[in-house]
């Protein structure tokens, strides 16, 4: 699909890595102009790179120092390790008034992928909001999407739960969870993000005892038509 200039701009912090890029590969390719954020210029301009010459038909794929990507954008999703969640987010936090952040971030514990450690705050989505204050909404989602999905053009077996400061926050962020090919499910306000968080090391937990790369949830016994 070619660029829907309609469309909010996303900033994808940490766009360079595995989640961020899957995100940023499936928002170009509806439609989104998408601006890849890293700490390194040189290397948001590779990863948009990257992706200009995966998208079938044009896209629009960017790459900035992360400020400059989040004052450049609407919406600002969030997807880097855990230990450098805060640190990013105080780094960004000049450009957030009135936007939506999304936080795909987990706590994992460090090397222990299985095993997830919520902060004081509550989770990460709920510490990204103390950060960032009142001014800005914040979303979370996307935690039990394994980046592994998110380059084939095939249909994800996977839900994803999204919880948020309000209830349009939640809206605009399960607008990108259908934009991206999935399934969403508005979860609630911001507490239960500690839930889907928590999701994602039960999932890879499931992934090594099973053999497997694709387990996923799904939310039965509840119609969207
Ligand atoms: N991978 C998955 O399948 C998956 C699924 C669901 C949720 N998540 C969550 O999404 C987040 C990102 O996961 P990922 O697998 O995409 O991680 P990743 O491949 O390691 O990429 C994360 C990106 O974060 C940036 N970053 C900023 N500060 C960093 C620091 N101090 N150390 C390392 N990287 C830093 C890096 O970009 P620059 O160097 O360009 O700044 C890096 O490319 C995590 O919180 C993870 O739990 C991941």
């Amino acid at each position: 699909m070619s660029l829907d200039a309609d469309l909010p701009v996303i900033a994808v912090i940490g766009g360079t890595g595995k989640e961020g890029k899957g995100l940023a590969y499936r928002w170009s390719q509806a439609g989104y102009r998408v601006i890849i954020g890293s700490r390194s210029a040189e290397k948001a301009a590779a990863t948009a790179e990257e992706l200009q010459q995966l998208l079938a038909s044009g896209g629009a794929a960017s790459g900035m120092p992360n400020l400059e990507a989040a004052t450049m954008s609407t919406v600002v999703v969030l997807t880097v390790p855990y230990e450098a969640h805060s640190e990013i987010l105080k780094s960004i936090r000049p450009a957030m008034h009135g936007k939506l952040l999304l936080d795909a971030t987990v706590p994992l514990q460090a090397g222990k992928p299985t095993r997830v450690l919520m902060p004081a705050a509550g989770s990460a989505a709920q510490e990204a909001r103390r950060i960032l204050g009142e001014g800005s909404e914040v979303a979370a989602a996307f935690h039990t999407i394994s980046h592994d999905h998110l380059f084939k053009n095939d249909p994800i077996d996977c839900d994803v739960l999204v919880t948020g400061t309000s209830s349009e926050a939640r809206a605009q962020a399960l607008r990108l969870v259908t934009a991206a090919g999935l399934r969403g499910w508005d979860s609630g306000p911001l507490e239960n993000s500690s839930v889907s968080e928590g999701l994602t090391s039960v999932l890879i937990h499931i992934n090594k005892k099973y053999g497997t790369r694709h387990a996923g949830i799904r939310i039965t016994g509840a119609d969207q038509d």
